[in-house]
């Protein structure tokens, strides 16, 4: 079986060494890389090279970068270990395929460097839950069942990696150049196929970082991820990295946009706005709305948004403003977010954090009002409110200014409402 991907590789020119007569690790599928599927899964592919989970590695990911190298070290060496001697847990969702092999040098492999790639999660026979028998918590590639020697979908097609024989009576399996199953539905269209790695992690300390799989089960929701996350798409049809004039395929979308999308992030949140006028000040009521089954914003617990409520006069020119610095620290209900904490009680940094201080962000299905007084002078003209999501927190991003992009500094714009006078 691993001879016959060999060869259809080899064919490919994709280039591996495949001499070993036993099983060697390059054999394995999960060093079958993206580009193989390329050639039949054009518009996925594409989909996915652009996606977080292809760019989920150290070596990729600047945010994830920067965080590893302090938290863990480098990520070019091997054998590297956690401050407590032990394998960096990281890799067991941002590498998987260097964590199912035990490696830690990232650039060893492309496999590794790829992050989350299509044979990882199609490697996936059987979610085991997040939770060991030990009650240790199962993270990434220890929370599933991974197939070295097979592929696995949802559809129900039947598959022969053989020459569908000339003159076959229906049903006829289709020809794949990969084992395949097509019989995990009840993997791949539920959550357990996104649970392993986004359910939850907890610090060396037992303290929550992320809880998007906790946030969605306290919503008692019955939307599967892929609901909104793979939504289907119809895309023009690929070849060879050109759009076929008329063709179209209609996909589930693996672009599985979270907060990265200017786009997506707009998708969950609801804002409007009421004003009344009392003498020189104008009453503004906000109401925000999470329409999602988890929090908003979810994920990395430095994920966050703010409100900037401002007025203007004719050209634009403010005159007031909610905050001078940053809402946590200004005008606190205006700031959403997850606050973790010291022994001292003081606001730290996710690794050192023993405690949830507080957590301000949208829960799931919440609805919440902001009040908000604003002096209205003899201009003003305009008065805008923005809801503006950030990925990282101000001292964070303080920190890395310079280190990483810095269009991943810029806040970016959920929602707004606005009243002209
Ligand atoms: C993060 C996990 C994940 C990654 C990475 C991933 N897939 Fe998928 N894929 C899924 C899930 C889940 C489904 C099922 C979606 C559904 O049916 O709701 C799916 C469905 C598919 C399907 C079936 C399409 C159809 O029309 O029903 C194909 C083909 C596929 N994936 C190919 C790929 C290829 C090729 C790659 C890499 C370029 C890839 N996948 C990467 C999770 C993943
Ligand atoms: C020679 C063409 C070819 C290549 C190469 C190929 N596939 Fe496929 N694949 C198909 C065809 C044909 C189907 C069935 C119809 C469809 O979904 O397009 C399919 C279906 C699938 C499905 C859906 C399974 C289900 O539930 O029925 C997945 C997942 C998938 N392929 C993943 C991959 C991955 C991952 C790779 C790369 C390692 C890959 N394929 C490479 C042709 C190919
Ligand atoms: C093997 C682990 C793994 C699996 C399985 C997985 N993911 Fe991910 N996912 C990740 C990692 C790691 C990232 C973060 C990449 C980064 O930002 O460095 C990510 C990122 C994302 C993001 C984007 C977040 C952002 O910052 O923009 C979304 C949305 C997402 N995944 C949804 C899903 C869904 C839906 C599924 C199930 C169909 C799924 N994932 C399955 C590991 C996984
Ligand atoms: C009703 C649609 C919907 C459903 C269902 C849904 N999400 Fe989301 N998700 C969104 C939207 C919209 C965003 C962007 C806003 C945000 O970050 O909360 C998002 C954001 C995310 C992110 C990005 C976090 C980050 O750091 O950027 C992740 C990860 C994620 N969702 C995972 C999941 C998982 C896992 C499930 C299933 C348990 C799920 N989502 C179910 C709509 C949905
Ligand atoms: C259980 C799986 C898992 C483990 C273990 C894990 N992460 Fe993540 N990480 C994710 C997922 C999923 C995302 C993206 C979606 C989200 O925000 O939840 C993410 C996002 C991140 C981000 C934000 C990246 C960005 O582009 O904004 C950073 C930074 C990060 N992780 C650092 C780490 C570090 C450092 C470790 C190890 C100490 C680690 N993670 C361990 C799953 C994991």
């Amino acid at each position: 079986m691993n001879l016959r991907i060999a060869r259809w590789l080899a064919s490919l020119g994709t280039a591996m060494f495949f001499a070993a007569p036993a099983m060697s690790v390059d054999a394995s599928v999960h060093h079958v890389e993206a580009k193989a599927c390329k050639q039949c899964h054009e518009e996925i592919y594409t989909q996915w090279a652009g996606s977080m989970h292809a760019n989920s590695s150290a070596l990729k990911d600047p945010i994830h970068g920067a965080f590893y190298r302090q938290v863990m070290g480098d990520p070019l060496q091997e054998g590297l270990k956690s401050k407590k001697g032990q394998y960096p847990v990281c890799l067991k969702c941002h590498a998987p395929v260097a964590a199912f092999e035990k490696k830690t040098k990232l650039d060893a492999k492309p496999a590794y460097a790829a992050g989350v790639g299509c044979t990882t999660c199609h490697s996936f026979s059987k979610f085991k839950g997040t939770t060991k028998p030990n009650g240790k918590p199962a993270y990434g590639i220890d929370a599933y069942e991974m197939d070295t020697t097979k592929l696995y979908g949802p559809s129900g097609i039947t598959y022969t990696t053989g020459r569908t024989p000339e003159g076959a009576t229906w049903p006829t399996p289709v020809h794949h150049p990969i084992p395949m199953e097509g019989n995990k539905a009840a993997l791949f269209k539920s959550n357990a196929a996104c649970m392993g790695c986004h359910e939850k992690r907890s610090n060396f300390h037992g303290t929550p970082l992320c809880r998007t799989g906790d946030e969605y089960e306290a919503s008692a929701s019955f939307i599967n991820c892929q609901s909104c996350h793979m939504a289907i798409v119809t895309v023009p049809k690929m070849k060879d990295g050109k759009v076929v004039p008329g063709e179209t395929v209609s996909i589930p979308d693996h672009t599985m946009a979270g907060g990265h999308d200017a786009k997506m992030i707009t998708r969950g949140i609801a804002m409007t706005m009421e004003t009344r006028r009392e003498g020189d000040m104008l009453k503004a009521t906000l109401t925000l709305r999470n329409r999602l089954p988890h929090a908003y914003p979810t994920g990395a617990p430095f994920r966050n948004f703010f409100i900037r409520i401002a007025s203007y006069d004719k050209d634009g020119k403010e005159l007031w403003k909610n905050y001078k610095v940053h809402p946590i620290k200004d005008d606190p209900k205006s700031a959403f977010w997850y606050t973790l904490g010291g022994a001292d009680g003081k606001p730290t940094i996710p690794p050192k954090a023993t405690q949830v201080l507080s957590d301000t962000r949208l829960k799931p299905n919440e609805t919440r009002t902001v009040e908000y007084e604003i002096p209205i002078e003899s201009a003003t003209r305009i008065v805008r409110a923005e809801a503006l999501y950030d990925l990282l927190l101000p001292p964070i991003k303080g920190k890395l200014k310079g280190k990483i992009p810095d269009d991943l500094l810029k806040p970016k714009l959920a929602a707004s409402a606005e009243i002209r006078l």
